[in-house]
């Protein structure tokens, strides 16, 4: 980006709060080493990191401790909430961290072997999310992934997807169980690009109502606790509903923690 460019994008709600990005992160750490870890010298982009760069710096922390070589840039289109970036740098000098303004054109030097943006494209509409996804994934690193989501206000629900270069991969679906009610709960935090095509024909919609009644179908298991509920209702999802066909990614040591992950052809908009 020159001087006189404007950053892609706009200035939307900064809201951010410690800590609400954990099960993200730490799906990423598990999931993605090797992208992670592709290339020497590898970049991760936090892309629209909000009112505080507290969610930055935990994902350094977090992918540091698997890519310890891994710079970091927070990318904000908010000139104000850089200035706080970079002050908080000052205060606690991180090596490899850097907090930078921009948009969706990623001010940075090489090509990003991630991409985080969280809680940034819910307030676009969906033909400028879907111009987003575009956009970004032309960005990145050949091993890189765009990793885009959203999540409650204390990260609770979270749902996100993957791109590669070539396109959507994976949809996730993670939550804190005790506090779920059914599994379609997690509908309200979809990405833009799904929110709307939460309607019957679509596939969401499809896949979200079989989770449901799997959901409903392992009711028993809950009186081992939720984590055993999760765990039925997602191995009854897989053998009936046509995700079979897309079986969940992960197995048991991800739905444990309360998480699905299904390829992109399972969910994608008809
Ligand atoms: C709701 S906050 C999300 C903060 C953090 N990622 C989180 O999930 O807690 C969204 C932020 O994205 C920024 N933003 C929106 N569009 C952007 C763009 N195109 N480029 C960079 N930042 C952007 C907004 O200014 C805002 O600060």
């Amino acid at each position: 980006m020159t001087r006189t460019q404007r950053p892609q994008g706009e200035i939307t709600r900064g809201t951010t709060a410690p800590n609400r990005l954990r099960r993200i992160d730490r799906w990423i750490a598990a999931t993605q080493r090797q992208a992670l870890r592709a290339v020497p010298g590898p970049l991760a982009v936090d892309l629209g990191y909000g009112a505080s760069p507290i969610t930055t710096v935990e994902l350094y922390e977090r992918l540091r401790a698997v890519s310890p070589d891994l710079d970091v840039t927070g990318i904000e289109i908010d000139p104000d909430r850089v200035a706080r970036g970079v002050a908080h740098l000052a205060a606690h000098p991180r090596p490899g961290l850097t907090f930078r303004r921009g948009g969706f054109e990623l001010p940075v030097d090489r090509p990003p072997v991630l991409i985080r943006a969280l809680n940034v494209l819910r307030q676009y509409d969906e033909p400028a999310a879907w111009r987003a996804w575009d956009g970004l994934r032309a960005r990145l690193h050949p091993a890189g992934v765009l990793v885009e989501g959203t999540c409650d206000e204390i990260g609770r629900r979270a749902t996100w997807t993957t791109l590669g270069p070539e396109g959507p991969r994976t949809l996730t679906l993670a939550a804190h169980l005790p506090t779920l009610e059914r599994p379609s709960d997690l509908a309200e935090r979809l990405p833009k690009t799904l929110i709307h095509r939460n309607v019957p024909g679509e596939r969401i919609h499809a896949f979200l109502t079989a989770f449901d009644h799997a959901w409903a179908t392992t009711s028993p298991y809950s009186a081992f606790g939720p984590r055993s509920h999760w765990i039925a209702a997602v191995r009854l999802l897989a053998t009936t509903h046509p995700v079979h066909t897309h079986p969940p990614h992960g197995a048991h040591p991800r739905w444990r923690l309360g998480e699905i992950t299904v390829p992109w052809p399972t969910v994608a908009p008809r």
